[in-house]
Order: C-alpha cells, then sequence, then structure tokens
C-alpha cells in the first residue's frame, strides 16, 4: 500500500501530478477541492455551504471536511492499493485526523511531495486556468485570498511534515513530465515503490 499526500499552494500542480501518480502507481486519487465542486455543481446543500467558503477563497470548516474524508475512505482503501490526498490536510487539525483515519484503516501516510512553485507563476497558472475553462474561484480577488490562506492556514504544514520526517520538496516549475520524474525518484528513494509503468 502507498498513500501520499500532494501538497502545494493553489496552482502548484496538485491535480496534473495526482493524474500522472495514479496512473503509474496505479492508486486512488481524492481531491477534497473537487469532491466540493461536483457537490456546487449538484446543488446539493453541503454544495450550497461549500459555495459560500469556495467563491471567497476560504477553506470551509475542518469537522465537516474530516467527516467527508472518512466517509469516502473506506471505498478507497478496499484493495489495498492506497490513495494520493490532493488538497487536503490544509491544516493542522486536518493532518491529525489524517494520521487517525488511516491508522483506523491499519495503514498510514507514506510520505508528503509538496511541490513548490514561485507565486508568480501560481497566479498566472490560475489566471490562465480562470480564461480557459472558468473555474469561478480563478478570478484575481479570490486567487489573492486563496494564497493568503494557504500562507497563513496551511504552509504550516511543511513544518509539521518535515518534523515527521515525511515531506519531500519537489521544484514544481518546468515541463509536467520533468516534475512527474522527480517525484518519482522521491518516492522510490523513500518506499522503494517505482512506477509499474
Ligand atoms: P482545490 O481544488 O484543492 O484548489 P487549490 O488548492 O486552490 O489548487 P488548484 O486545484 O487550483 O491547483 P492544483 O495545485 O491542483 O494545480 P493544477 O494541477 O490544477 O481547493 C479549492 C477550494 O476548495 C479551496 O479554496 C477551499 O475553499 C476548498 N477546499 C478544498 N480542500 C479543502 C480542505 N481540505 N479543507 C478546507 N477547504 C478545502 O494546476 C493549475 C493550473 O496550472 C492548471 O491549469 C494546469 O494545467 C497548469 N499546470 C500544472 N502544471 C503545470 C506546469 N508544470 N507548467 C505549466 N502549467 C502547469
Ligand atoms: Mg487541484
Amino acid at each position: 500500500m502507498l498513500n501520499l499526500v500532494i501538497f502545494g499552494a493553489p496552482g502548484s500542480g496538485k491535480g496534473t501530478q495526482s493524474a500522472k501518480l495514479i496512473d503509474s502507481y496505479g492508486l486512488h486519487h481524492i481531491s477534497t477541492g473537487e469532491v466540493l465542486r461536483a457537490e456546487i455543481a449538484r446543488g446539493t446543500d453541503l454544495g450550497k455551504l461549500a459555495d459560500s467558503y469556495i467563491s471567497k477563497g476560504n477553506l470551509i470548516p475542518d469537522d465537516l471536511m474530516i467527516r467527508i474524508l472518512d466517509d469516502l475512505l473506506p471505498s478507497l482503501m478496499a484493495d489495498g492499493r492506497g490513495v494520493v490526498f490532493d488538497g487536503f490536510p490544509r491544516t493542522i487539525p486536518q493532518a491529525e485526523a489524517l494520521e487517525g483515519l488511516l491508522l483506523k484503516h491499519g495503514t498510514e501516510l507514506h510520505g508528503v511531495i509538496g511541490l513548490e512553485v514561485p507565486e508568480e507563476e501560481l497566479v498566472a497558472r490560475m489566471l490562465r486556468r480562470g480564461a480557459e475553462t472558468g473555474r469561478a474561484d480563478d478570478n484575481e480577488e479570490t486567487i489573492k485570498n486563496r494564497l493568503g490562506v494557504y500562507h497563513t492556514q496551511t504552509q504550516p504544514l511543511q513544518a509539521y511534515y518535515m518534523e515527521k520526517n515525511k515531506y519531500m520538496p519537489v521544484e514544481g516549475t518546468g515541463v509536467v513530465d520533468e516534475i512527474f520524474g522527480r517525484i518519482a525518484g522521491h518516492i522510490e528513494k523513500r518506499t522503494g515503490h517505482r512506477p509499474r509503468k
């Protein structure tokens, strides 16, 4: 089993690299942002609540986010392959909860891939995507708040995971496949796992 967190600022490439990870290592993927956007698209009560936070670039409350993950995890854990967590955890309480949830499933977190990208590049990527896809939180004002929230609430997890010797810093600029090569190198060194293709 291989359980990884893909960590980084908004626009750092978590979703892009997750797609390669699940394909190459045969893992499941959970993007909490995608889960919430799907609820918004379906117009559910949870979606309406989530939209009131996401549209401003704020995090949804920890207890709600943790409950959602707790509900989704059993089906992802059932086959014993492992999960890429994308966009979770985003706060220290979420990180502590993740440890407990994995323990409940008899497993643990094997590593945290930290995508490191300069802020100007993050903003440029998100503005480009906003123009191309219309993703609602990819506008100048919300991006600014998302980055601020990242610095105050999420970035402290870097030190948290460094202390646990789980953090693997990866330069997140350049060609997508090159970045993936750097990630794969870290994973092999730390866990012995190699891409199956
Ligand atoms: P979430 O969906 O997680 O968004 P995010 O963290 O803001 O990150 P993005 O999805 O924008 O970027 P990414 O790192 O996945 O990069 P991507 O691969 O797309 O969260 C959205 C919201 O949901 C939050 O603000 C919050 O409100 C809520 N939420 C989610 N999780 C939560 C949690 N745990 N707790 C509380 N609230 C939560 O790449 C970005 C762009 O760059 C793409 O267009 C891509 O094509 C391009 N790109 C990627 N790699 C490269 C490259 N190497 N070179 C050039 N372009 C590239
Ligand atoms: Mg994403």
